[in-house]
């Protein structure tokens, strides 16, 4: 378990860890069969119900409180641990996507697991990373409570998430790029977009915002305009507005 603290042992093993109860229920609720759930006995006196719901092929093994702290990465785990096959995330479909968010190398786990978790409550079906934190690291999954388990993520280089937007707009995607207020160039404010179109939405990193080459390939740029008191949003904060507009328009619209 401690190994899959680390990137390399969760490639290695082909395995994520996920800690706490609401990350348990999570991956029952989306039919995920964990490996392993390692609990204390307090833990497991209080959650008969959910152990019940475990998949007979899951392993539950109690363990002291000691050893459940030695596996986490969290200060103070709640109790339960488990152990998922990446095997068993969702895969994106074949079909042309009809939202995806892309990310250029976005660095802070809190960040990504927050956007993640806007990212499905507004209906994105695909996740394109740049580089950048990896999304199936503990923080990241407990940022995103969960919606990191149920959103088709992929993690590719820089040049490889160019090439996959070039196809996806080949395949009648529009590709828009959120741009703070004082980027040059034919910057709109982000209602005045059609969102219901199938779009990519592209965020940049926190510091460097989206790479010259993203940014160029882009067919809208959007903002959210805002007082020069402050340069820019916190990304996950911006996304939070962009991500949600789409089901804001397409409130009350007839289905496509
Ligand atoms: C913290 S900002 C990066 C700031 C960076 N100095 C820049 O010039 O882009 C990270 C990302 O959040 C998004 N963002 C931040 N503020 C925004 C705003 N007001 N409107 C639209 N997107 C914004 C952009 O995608 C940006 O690349």
């Amino acid at each position: 378990m401690r190994r899959l603290h680390r990137p390399s042992g969760r490639l290695e093993q082909g395995l994520i860890l996920l800690e706490g109860t609401h990350l348990l229920q999570e991956a029952l609720r989306l039919d995920l069969c964990p490996e392993l759930v390692l609990a204390t006995s307090d833990w497991l006196d209080r959650h008969g119900a959910l152990c019940e719901r475990l998949p007979d092929a899951s392993r539950l093994r109690s363990a002291s409180a000691e050893v459940l702290a030695a596996a986490a990465t969290t200060r103070h785990p709640d109790g339960v641990l488990l152990i998922l096959a990446v095997t068993e995330l969702p895969v994106a479909a074949t079909s042309p996507p009809g939202f995806v968010l892309a990310l250029d190398r976005l660095q802070d786990p809190g960040n990504l697991g927050t956007l993640l978790r806007t990212a499905l409550a507004a209906g994105v079906e695909r996740v394109w990373l740049a580089e950048g934190a990896d999304p199936l690291q503990p923080k990241v999954l407990r940022a995103s409570s969960g919606a990191a388990l149920a959103l088709p993520i992929e993690r590719m280089t820089s040049p490889d998430l160019h090439s996959r937007l070039e196809a996806a707009r080949a395949c009648g995607v529009q590709l828009v790029a959120a741009m703070v207020p004082e980027a040059a160039g034919d910057v709109r404010p982000y209602w005045e977009l059609d969102w219901c179109r199938p779009t990519a939405l592209l965020l940049g990193n926190e510091g460097a915002g989206l790479a010259p080459d993203l940014a160029q390939l882009a067919d809208r740029w959007v903002t959210i305009p805002h007082s020069s008191a402050v340069e820019s949003l916190n990304v996950a904060a911006a996304a939070a507005l962009l991500l949600l507009e789409r089901p804001r328009q397409a409130h009350g619209r007839p289905a496509p």
